[in-house]
């Protein structure tokens, strides 16, 4: 479904570009309905002619145009950025926040009554039309706008906001993780003699076949593994490995660093 409602960016980052991006790909929305605004001006000019977005001249001047706002800075911006708009803001904005371990109730007490606010959680694959995006929120009509922009950039869930430290640390820092396999599996490649576009075509084309395996397959990822790896085969070898080395706890040890990185963040 089309967003009918004029929506504004603040902070033309990695995030909020992936974003719109996304939805214009899908042609989920017009460019002309679009408004962003970044402190870093030049940033912000680029994207607005590359994308023919409109370009606010503050913070301010851009919620004062748009009926939903995403606000895509740095956790640690917030207070400060929400000075230049909480002003303007009214009880017909949504405030959608993409911000790491920044819960509603932290993000309302900033910004005050009016707006309704609503907390997502997407990673990067937004780019490519294919993040993962968890909300949260206790506004209905907050939540169906945050779902109609997420699920024009991927799939969507609806979670209790207490597990979105969890989540941030597992789908929002996510494609990181899977992109440090993708660049071992491009090294591993030029090393023994393949050249660098060949390499990353054989690790990017398996890392989007195993997902696409995962998504499509009824069995939980273990057993894809386990069927896969064969007595004595390759798999196997390299799997062996990975477990004397203890890759999984490794893992787990950066998972729970992440986690508790996003409940510091909480506290800016
Ligand atoms: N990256 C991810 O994979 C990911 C995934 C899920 C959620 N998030 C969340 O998304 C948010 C953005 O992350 P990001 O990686 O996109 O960061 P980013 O690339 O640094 O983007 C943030 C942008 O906001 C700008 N900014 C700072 N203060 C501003 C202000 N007062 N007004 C307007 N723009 C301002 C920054 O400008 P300057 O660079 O000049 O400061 C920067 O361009 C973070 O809160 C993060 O927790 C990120």
């Amino acid at each position: 479904m089309k967003i009918s409602k004029t929506l504004g960016l603040i902070g033309v980052g990695n995030m909020g570009a992936a974003i719109l991006e996304g939805l214009f790909a899908k042609q989920l929305i017009k460019h002309g309905q679009v408004w962003v605004y970044d402190k870093f001006t030049e940033k912000a000019r680029e994207f607005s002619q590359f994308e023919k977005v409109r370009l606010a001249a503050s913070n301010r001047e851009l919620v004062q145009k748009s009926r939903v706002v995403l606000l895509a800075i740095k956790p640690q911006d917030l207070v400060q950025t929400a000075q230049e708009f909480k002003s303007v803001l009214t009880k017909e904005h949504t405030v959608i926040s993409i911000l790491a371990g920044t819960p509603v109730g932290k993000i309302k007490s900033i910004l005050g009554p009016k707006p309704h606010v609503i907390r997502a959680m997407p990673n990067l694959g937004a780019k490519a039309g294919a993040s993962m995006t968890v909300l949260s929120g206790k506004d209905p009509e907050g939540l169906k706008t945050a779902e109609q922009i997420f699920s024009g950039c991927g799939a969507v869930m609806h979670l209790d906001e207490k597990h979105f430290d969890l989540v941030t640390a597992i789908s929002g820092s996510g494609p990181a993780y899977f992109f440090l396999l993708m660049e071992l599996l491009v090294e591993a490649g030029i090393k023994n003699g393949i050249p660098r576009e060949k390499a990353k075509l054989l690790a990017v084309q398996t890392a989007l076949g195993a997902g696409l395996l995962a998504k499509a397959s009824a069995d939980a990822p273990d057993e894809l593994r386990r069927k896969v790896t064969s007595k004595g085969g390759t798999t196997e070898a390299a799997f062996k490995v990975f477990e004397s080395k203890q890759l999984a706890k490794i893992i787990h040890q950066g998972i729970e660093a992440a986690f508790q990185r996003g409940k510091e963040l909480a506290s800016f």
